[in-house]
This record gives structure tokens, C-alpha cells and sequence, in this order.
């Protein structure tokens, strides 16, 4: 042991005792009557950010605010890290589907349960941990640190991007760290070689001037939802391939050498598909899982909306219909052309009779790394250290639309190294953080600012 991991060993209930606090603020972006908890999440965490040495700052923004932590005594020659991570959190509902309430964290079986204990507030709360020991145990950091929190990533931040353009000076970094992701497999850890975009829609269908009398007016009238129906079932061929013309001609081939390392991953298709409950598992022919997950793009509806839902039967033709729909994205494919391509593909095939809208609400770019270079290099070193195995490289399905901005505005190479773990219930009932790997976050993550010291 090292003075350092001492520290971080001999200060973990209190560490698990903050992280607790952030938990009980219930910091839902998307929910308007959560706006004031965002705020006081905000302000926690800059405070937690002065009391680990660091200058803290909130900045408004025409969404929710990001709060900056910044430590610049290593000087202008030395390095500079910006770790980022988000403390807004997915809406809880459905709450009788939690076991404890989502904003009262329990610990159980290792677990932290808690909305937000795992994506993002642990993860992030980590990093704040682990610059508090290395400054207590050190003195100093051997190089520069911006921590930067946002509070508007579940909801596709929106003024982020903008943010980080209006700030790149102070913003300048080396190197760019996140834990936002999962772990392979508990005791594997992992470093994200790639992240896949968004391009979301929403699909308003709009028929007769109101509902109808489904026997005076059935078959005479077009119906909305079974129009609606229609356009969806022309987004994928039967070999599971989006059938919108062009979707796939921007993805960009992945070498045969990450398909096979991918390959070769301790991956389990049962316990995967146990995982979903689903009674077997399905997509786009002539893919693994993995790839299918990490290497290709989707067409997915997210949401239907359309006529009576309630108890029983009623007899009637609906006025309108409407579906949510999102597309995962891979290099080089871009949200506005995937835009144009559906609104033309919807448009091409919408039937007579109905008018059709199609929205876009939110979009993401798709990233992929480096996986060389100091950064890099020491981030393998930190978890090696920290978990007592080398880190393996994996792909990603979800998105962090902010990651491709700040490659793109920064310059600066991301290392992505996540703590969560397979079957944490993000954005769904009873999320949990492995209690173990919060802790052993805390350490990668001090370990990291060693490793940087040295390179
Ligand atoms: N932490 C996730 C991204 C993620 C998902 C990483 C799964 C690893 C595994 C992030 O908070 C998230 O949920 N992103 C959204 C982005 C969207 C709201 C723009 C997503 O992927 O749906
Ligand atoms: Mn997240
Ligand atoms: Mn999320």
C-alpha cells in the first residue's frame, strides 16, 4: 500500500457518506419542477469542489449550469487535464418499481442504490474524491486540473457545445478524462475506444379533425396510427438493415484488428439476454452482439402514442398518432444529414389522407479514440494499479454527444474510464454504482495523477 491508497482506504465511509448527500438531490434535468434542485446540486458541488482545493465557479447558462473546479498552481508550462462528468440525473419514474426511493441512496449487497448513483454523480463524485487525497497526501497535483460538471447531459446538452466554444481559451487542455461508462465485467477494467451519436426525432401523424366513431367511419377513413404503422415498418428490411436510402453511407469500415480484439472480449450471449429478460435476442444479420451494439447504427422507436389505451375496448378511429424515434449513430455518420435522409424517406412513403411532421429534437456526434499517447498510457497504468489487472478495450452503445466537441474544439485526446458495471439500471429502476468500485474509481483516478506526474 501506498500513502495514498491508505488515505483513500482509511476516508471511504466518509467518502461514501458525501456521495450519499449529492444522491438525495434530486438534480432531474428534463423536469421543469426539478429546476431549483438542479441549482442546489450545482451549488453542492462547488462547494465540494473549494473544500478538495479547488476554484470553483458556476456559470449560467440558458439551460442548467455548469460548475467549473479549476487548480492551476502546477503552472503555465505543465500539462493540463479537464476531467468532465454530469450531476443531472434521469427522470425516477416508475416509482413503485424501486425497492428503496431513488433519492434516498442505500447501500445493499455492495451496491449503491440510489437515481444517478452510477450515470453520472458517483462517477464524477469519484474524481473529486481522488483530487482531495492526492492533495492531502502530495500536496500539489503535478499538473493542471479543470473539473467541469454539467447539468444538461440527459436531456443532450444542449448548451454545452456552445459553452465549451465560448470558453476554449480557459478551457485548453492536454487531455480530456470521463467516467461516465461501464467496467466490461466486475474486476475487468475498461477503456472506451468509441462512442456511437443520436439523431432523434419525433413522428407527428395527423388525420381527422378528431377521434371518430371507429363503424361510422372505419374503413373510409385513413387511420393514423395504422399510417404511422406503415412508415415504421419501412425503417428496416427483413435482414434487420435501416432500409432509409443513404443511412449507412457515411459509416466508416472498422478494421478487421478491432472486430477481432472485440472478438475476443469474456462475453456471455445468455447471461446478456438474461440480462434483458427478452426471450432471445435479434438484429442486424450477419453481426455479433458487440458489433451490433458498438459498431453499427440503429432506427429504434423509443415511444408510441395513439388512441384508446385504457381498460377495455371503445370503437374508435383516432385523429392522431405520434411516435418517438432515435438513431444511433457511428463514424462518420452526422445527426443533420440523417435528418434530412428520414424527413426525405418519410415524405417519400407517408400515405395519403394523414399529414405527417417529423421533428428533430435532439443529435449527437459518434466518437472514436486514440488509444495512444501519455494519456492514454497512463490511464492503462492507473487501473492496472487500481484493480490489479490491465484494462481492456471495449466498444459503446449509449452516447456522450459532448465528447466529439471537445476532440473537436479542444484538440485534446479523451480517455474514457468507466466504473459502472453490467446490470446497473441506468435510466431505469433501481440504478446502483458498485460500492467497490466507487472506491476503486477513487483510487484509478488518484493513481492516474501519479502516472501523469511521471510521464
Ligand atoms: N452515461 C450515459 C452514456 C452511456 C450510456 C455510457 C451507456 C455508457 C453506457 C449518458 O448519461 C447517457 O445516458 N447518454 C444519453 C445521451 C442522450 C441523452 C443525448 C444516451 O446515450 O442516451
Ligand atoms: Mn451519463
Ligand atoms: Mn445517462
Amino acid at each position: 500500500m501506498t500513502p495514498l491508497l491508505d488515505f483513500i482506504d482509511s476516508h471511504s465511509p466518509r467518502f461514501r457518506d458525501e456521495l450519499f448527500s449529492f444522491l438525495r438531490i434530486p438534480s432531474v434535468s428534463a423536469r421543469s419542477e426539478h429546476d431549483a434542485d438542479v441549482v442546489q446540486a450545482a451549488e453542492w458541488l462547488r462547494d465540494q469542489m473549494e473544500r478538495c482545493g479547488l476554484e470553483a465557479t458556476i456559470h449560467p447558462t440558458e439551460g442548467h449550469p455548469v460548475v467549473l473546479g479549476e487548480y492551476r498552481k502546477a503552472g503555465i508550462g505543465a500539462r493540463t487535464i479537464l476531467v468532465y462528468g454530469h450531476y443531472d440525473v434521469q427522470p425516477a419514474e416508475p416509482l413503485d418499481l424501486w425497492d428503496s426511493p431513488p433519492f434516498e441512496p442505500t447501500l445493499r449487497d455492495g451496491k449503491i442504490f440510489a437515481r444517478g448513483s452510477v450515470d453520472d454523480k458517483g462517477q464524477l463524485y469519484l474524481h473529486l474524491k481522488a483530487l482531495e487525497a492526492y492533495l492531502a497526501v502530495h500536496g500539489s497535483l503535478p499538473v493542471n486540473v479543470i473539473v467541469l460538471a454539467e447539468g444538461e447531459e440527459e436531456v443532450g446538452s444542449e448548451h454545452l457545445a456552445p459553452f465549451v466554444e465560448a470558453h476554449a481559451e480557459r478551457l485548453a487542455c492536454d487531455g480530456v478524462v470521463i467516467s461516465d461508462s461501464a467496467m466490461f465485467a466486475p474486476g475487468l477494467p475498461s477503456i472506451l475506444s468509441s462512442l456511437r451519436g443520436l439523431a432523434y426525432f419525433q413522428i407527428d401523424v395527423d388525420g381527422p379533425a378528431t377521434d371518430l366513431h371507429s363503424g361510422s367511419y372505419g374503413g373510409a377513413v385513413v387511420n393514423p396510427a395504422m399510417a404511422l404503422a406503415r412508415i415504421l415498418a419501412t425503417f428496416h428490411d427483413a435482414e434487420g438493415r435501416v432500409a432509409i436510402p443513404g443511412f449507412y453511407d457515411a459509416v466508416r469500415a472498422w478494421e478487421t484488428a478491432v472486430r477481432e480484439q472485440m472478438r475476443s472480449l469474456p462475453f456471455d450471449e445468455g447471461a446478456f439476454r438474461h440480462e434483458t429478460g427478452a426471450s432471445a435476442l435479434g438484429g442486424e444479420v450477419g453481426y455479433t452482439t458487440l458489433e451490433r451494439i458498438w459498431t453499427r447504427p440503429t432506427c429504434e422507436v423509443n415511444g408510441l402514442l395513439s388512441g384508446y389505451t385504457g381498460e377495455g375496448a371503445k370503437t374508435v378511429l383516432p385523429a392522431k398518432a405520434m411516435a418517438k424515434v432515435s438513431c444511433r449513430l457511428v463514424p462518420d455518420q452526422d445527426p443533420d444529414t440523417v435528418e434530412q435522409l428520414i424527413k426525405a424517406h418519410v415524405a417519400a412513403v407517408q400515405p395519403a389522407g394523414v399529414t405527417v411532421t417529423v421533428t428533430a429534437l435532439h443529435g449527437g456526434r459518434p466518437w472514436r479514440g486514440e488509444l495512444a499517447g501519455p494519456l492514454f498510457e497512463a490511464g492503462s497504468a492507473a487501473l492496472e494499479r487500481a484493480f490489479g489487472r490491465a484494462p481492456v478495450i471495449v466498444g459503446e452503445g449509449g452516447s456522450i454527444p459532448v465528447v466529439h466537441d471537445f476532440a473537436r474544439v479542444l484538440g485534446a485526446p479523451v480517455l474514457l474510464m468507466g466504473f459502472g458495471l453490467p446490470g446497473e439500471n441506468a435510466h431505469a429502476p433501481n440504478e446502483w454504482m458498485s460500492d467497490a468500485n466507487y472506491i476503486g474509481g477513487i483510487k484509478a483516478a488518484a493513481l492516474l495523477w501519479e502516472e501523469l506526474g511521471r510521464r
